[in-house]
């Protein structure tokens, strides 16, 4: 079975013509997205009138015979939330955030929160643990979600709001849960973990998460999807992804205009390559 992993790809509207002509000259049995996979450049309140194209986007994959789960991440507009279930109900794609997917006999697990940031936009910010709430020292602006009527309002105490949701540890633990076969399943996380480099900012801090490395050493998943940090290839010597333990761990996000993205082959244990980075 050959899977295509990536993340991010709502750095353009482009993006998602470039992953049809790579399902098409790879042909790939699988496409994993580890979320923000709305097009930001349009700006994030815009994403809803790109609804129409993406469910033609995944209609087109459907056609080409080929399945796709998707997750969500920190720039995803959360309204976006009740279409990405209709496309799962009409057999376009798996979404089931916090629960597992099983899509030709491999459990897919999701987990879309990430831990807090200096942008605006909070909906998908999570504490690490309830013992670490981890709020970014640095904001851009005041903490802002999104509401009914797609208006940005702001959070008025972030701190309690952050205490008061499920924390990432406690959202991994949960799906864990649902997991029958932990080491044969793969995670779609939208941030990276911490201590692998694959977290590096193109200003040089290392910003993955805590919780989702403990996570990766505790149950060894066979594969982990990260995204978020997408520019941390370039920044690390290439390096696309760790292997830590059993546990490979994948940085999926994009770098420049082509697209990004590794090709997971499970025929004979798991192989990887990436479109880029091992081809130069
Ligand atoms: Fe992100």
């Amino acid at each position: 079975m050959k899977i295509l992993a990536t993340s991010d790809l709502h750095q353009m509207n482009n993006k998602w013509k470039l992953l049809i002509s790579a399902v098409e000259k790879e042909k790939v049995d699988v496409v994993a997205i580890a979320g923000d996979i709305f097009p930001k450049d349009v700006g994030i309140q815009k994403q809803i009138s790109f609804t129409p194209h993406f469910r033609k986007y995944l209609e087109r994959l459907a056609e080409l015979n080929t399945k796709v789960v998707l997750n969500l991440g920190n720039d995803d507009n959360q309204l976006v939330i009740p279409l990405m279930y209709t496309l799962h109900n009409d057999g376009l794609c798996y979404y089931k955030p916090e629960d597992v997917a099983i899509v030709n006999d491999i459990e897919f697990a999701s987990m879309p929160y990430v831990p807090d940031h200096p942008f605006g936009y909070k909906f998908w910010c999570r504490a690490e643990s309830k013992n670490n709430l981890r709020i970014d020292p640095k904001q851009y602006c005041e903490p802002l979600i999104i509401d009914k009527t797609n208006k940005f309002v702001i959070i008025e105490n972030y701190q309690s709001y952050l205490y008061n949701q499920k924390s990432i540890e406690e959202s991994l633990e949960e799906t864990a849960s649902k997991v029958k076969n932990i080491q044969k399943s793969i995670w779609l996380i939208h941030v990276p973990p911490a201590h692998m480099n694959l977290d590096v900012c193109a200003h040089g801090a290392k910003v993955g998460s805590q919780a989702v490395y403990d996570f990766i050493k505790k149950y060894q998943p066979m594969i982990t999807i990260h995204g978020h940090i997408h520019e941390s290839p370039e920044y690390n010597g290439h390096k696309y992804f760790h292997k830590e333990g059993n546990t490979y761990c994948i940085q999926g996000g994009q770098v420049t205009a082509r697209l990004f993205y590794t090709i997971i082959d499970l025929d004979n244990g798991v192989s990887l390559k990436h479109s880029y980075y091992d081809s130069i």
